[in-house]
């Protein structure tokens, strides 16, 4: 057989191969044999030194063809290769988008935090800092400090779980007055905060009791604060919760740490005014015990009431959450019963 039959059979034994290769491990091995340094070409090629000078040149350029060809054969079956096995992963690999996903349980905040929160937006919309008290409060603070000397009737109001004898947990927000009023410094400017978080108090628990409740405690202290200042803050309040048309009225009420005090209602946001079950028919409900900071409270914390005066107030975050949803019984917010809970999808989920 002369050389160039030979390297006729050669190259289309290579493209045989190639054409039934399954898989690139073959492709690559067929490379190796026909191709490599021990392949038939390169034998073929360093067999050209017995060939006559004539004849050289001319075998050269055809085992270079051939060569190129088997290598162009590798190429081209190489890409049809490789994308058949990504076809083939694709189609393993393949999921049904049109399949329905699988839930994942969401939570929701509390129907409390979602309140307080509303309530700390519309402060902060009006320039107040929100500051968080201690849960675990001293005599001092809780009473002493918010004009509640150890033995004053009023004490009674807000019977106490003590810890110790000078230490118990808060029965309201207020001590979270005298702890920023201590610190703060005029020259910043007016002082203005709330304070939310759980109060405790030794109460029988029923549909309106709770040994554990919320308060929102605000204050405002600066030069020349008057009840005008409380009442107009108020009203906003009221009419940002429930709605333009409220209107409030204050009653004379009684609290040591503010002089004068008040009771705050809200007219009836489901009746207007006209008398309902929500407003036990006077058209009116009580919402929160406000009043101008007593002068003693200023003093003890190093604030001359004859410079600044200010308001306070102290709003009941379960009992708007009562009202506003028609909830009947305190106890639903504290029994973590999900069936109650999950009815208060709120906008914010968690
Ligand atoms: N601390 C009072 C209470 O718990 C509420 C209150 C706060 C009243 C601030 C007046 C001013 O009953």
């Amino acid at each position: 057989m002369s050389l160039k039959d030979k390297l006729e059979t050669l190259q289309q034994t290579a493209l045989e191969q190639i054409a039934a290769a399954e898989n690139l491990k073959v492709l690559d091995q067929i490379r190796v044999e026909t191709l490599g340094k021990k392949g038939p070409i390169t034998e073929v090629l360093r067999g050209m030194k017995d060939l006559s000078p004539e004849e050289r040149p001319q075998v050269g350029a055809f085992a270079n063809e051939i060569r190129d060809k088997i290598s162009q054969g590798i190429e081209e079956k190489k890409v049809v290769l490789e994308e058949a096995a990504l076809e083939a992963t694709l189609e393993e690999e393949a999921i049904d988008v049109t399949l329905p996903g699988k839930q994942v349980p969401q939570g929701t905040r509390h129907v409390l935090t979602q309140i307080m929160e509303e309530i700390e937006d519309i402060f902060v919309g009006m320039g107040y800092q929100v500051v968080e008290g201690n849960e675990v409060e001293s005599d001092h603070y809780n009473f002493e400090r918010m004009n509640l000397p150890k033995d004053h009737p009023a004490r009674d109001m807000q019977d106490t779980f003590y810890i110790s004898e000078e230490t118990l947990i808060r029965t309201h927000t207020s001590p979270v007055q005298a702890r920023v009023m201590e610190k703060h410094d005029f020259a910043k400017g007016a002082l203005r905060m709330i304070s939310p978080g759980k109060v405790f108090r030794r109460d029988t628990d029923d549909a309106t009791h709770s040994h554990q409740f919320h308060q929102i405690e605000g204050l405002v202290v600066d030069k020349n604060i008057t009840m005008a200042d409380l009442k107009g803050t108020l009203e906003v309040l009221m009419q940002k919760m429930f709605g333009a048309d409220r209107k409030i009225r204050l009653r004379p009420s009684y609290f040591p740490f503010t002089e004068p005090s008040v009771e705050v209602d809200v007219s009836c946001f489901k009746c207007g005014g006209t008398g309902c079950n929500v407003c036990k028919h006077t058209g009116w409900i009580e919402i929160l015990g406000a009043g101008m900071v007593h002068p003693a409270v200023l003093e003890m914390s190093g604030i001359d009431p004859e410079v600044y005066s200010g308001f306070a107030f102290g709003l009941g975050p379960d009992r708007v959450a009562m009202l506003r949803y028609g909830v009947n019984d305190i106890r639903n917010f504290y029994q973590n019963d999900l069936r109650f809970l999950s009815q208060f999808k709120g906008e914010s989920q968690c």
